[in-house]
């Protein structure tokens, strides 16, 4: 059994990184992640779908010439050109300089602008158009803003494969097999969330008009650039997505906290207790000063409701609590419903200051926000129960 060939003819050439700590410099990748490319051997023609990270070039054309037997390659579709996946198109073109490189209009500016390469280097294709390669014919769909403008997808009619860019991929490096039907993939649905969450969330307008120009069009494979190719959960990964790209959550509430002494922690430990007594089962509690915000956004990806806490800090937001905010805001969250609540030895501000981070994203405050002064007092459990109280109404529906 050959694992990298996904259907008669169209081979998986990806690799994987399991060395570089944050994605884009920032995101943690305790599973690691792959970079995927593609390989469509037509009856006269082979185009490869996208390349990988420079990092993995050496091992990258070491697996293209595996599966090619060292033939040549005539085209390669450029689908996004953020360098995770266009960085080895140099090593590519060295190594196949007859290649042609296939992008649109906006790909073939950023092909400039990143590399120098212009001219009968490109081929620049719009909207429905196709190359025939021999039995097989690549149909490109520009589908931009997902996530950058220039993305763009490849669609082979004969087999209905669909090469998606980033849609539908996940963190998480493979482990051996290429395709969900060859292993249990259940470790890398909460990774979806948080690359989602992470990386495309600013965009999910853009993700939902992807998903609909391929109402009706038959896909048996979803090959993208990041996690396994997906056969049998085709379905569950594109509802998973849509309901992302709404902003749909399901009921469950994230307590996301900073406490500089513990005092603030009892407040966000209450309040969770206090959910769990309303019958909300869902309830994720994260010390942000512990947990990267990475994992925190994908449950806020997840679940329906957010309440915040934080000390005051010189009069403002504790730096970690604004890092979430600023998190939320930067990617537009909407339709959640939100609390918070705060603390101060002297002139506590924080809960305000979290209720002005929040104005101007769609979301719906929840409960009194409050502020404690200096430690724990009776009124301070009132208030945690009255707001849980009120957040688990509204979760729970
Ligand atoms: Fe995996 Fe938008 O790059």
């Amino acid at each position: 059994m050959n694992i990298d060939e996904i259907c008669n003819g169209i081979y998986y050439v990806g690799v994987n990184d399991r060395t570089t700590h944050r994605f884009e410099g920032m995101w943690p990748l305790p599973m690691g992640v792959s970079y995927n490319s593609y390989l469509v051997k037509g009856a006269e023609k082979v185009a490869l779908i996208d390349t990988v990270h420079v990092s993995q070039s050496a091992r990258f054309l070491a697996h293209i010439a595996e599966i090619t037997g060292g033939a040549g390659i005539d085209y390669l579709v450029v689908n996004h050109m953020e360098p995770d996946h266009s960085g080895s198109i140099h090593a590519i073109k060295a190594m196949y300089p007859g290649l042609k490189i296939v992008g649109n209009s906006k790909t073939a500016a950023m092909l400039k602008d990143y590399y120098g390469l212009q001219g009968d280097d490109v081929m620049t294709v719009a909207d429905g158009d196709t190359i025939d390669l021999g039995g097989k014919s690549l149909k490109f769909y520009m589908t931009p803003m997902v996530h950058w403008p220039e993305t763009m997808m490849t669609y082979v009619e004969e087999d209905g494969v669909l090469f998606s860019g980033d849609a539908f991929g996940c963190f998480g490096a493979l482990n051996g097999g290429v395709v969900d039907t060859q292993f249990d993939t259940t470790a890398y649905y909460p990774e979806m969330y948080r690359y989602y969450s992470n990386i495309v969330a600013k965009y999910g307008m853009f993700v939902q008009k992807a998903i609909a120009r391929f109402d009706g069009v038959c896909i048996n494979y979803v090959c993208s650039t990041h996690g396994p190719v997906w056969h049998d959960e085709i379905a569950r990964v594109v509802d998973a997505y849509s309901r992302m790209a709404r902003f749909e959550g399901e009921p469950g509430v994230v307590v996301a906290y900073a406490s500089m002494y513990g005092n603030t922690e009892e407040l966000a430990e209450r309040v969770a207790m206090e959910l769990s007594r309303n019958g909300v089962r869902n309830v994720k509690v994260y010390n942000l000063s512990t947990t990267h915000v990475s994992f925190v956004l994908a449950d806020i990806m997840r679940y329906n409701g957010l309440i915040i806490g934080g000390p005051t800090y010189n009069n403002g937001l504790f730096p970690e609590v604004e890092r979430l905010l600023s998190a939320l805001k930067g990617r537009e969250f909407k339709n959640r419903y939100v609390g918070c609540f705060g603390s101060g030895s002297w002139a506590p501000v924080s809960s305000k200051c979290i209720k002005g981070c929040l104005e101007g994203l769609k979301v719906e405050m929840v409960g009194d926000a409050f502020d404690m002064k200096c430690s724990m007092h009776d009124t301070d459990a009132e208030r945690c129960h009255a707001l849980a109280t009120a957040m688990a109404a509204k979760v729970n529906g």
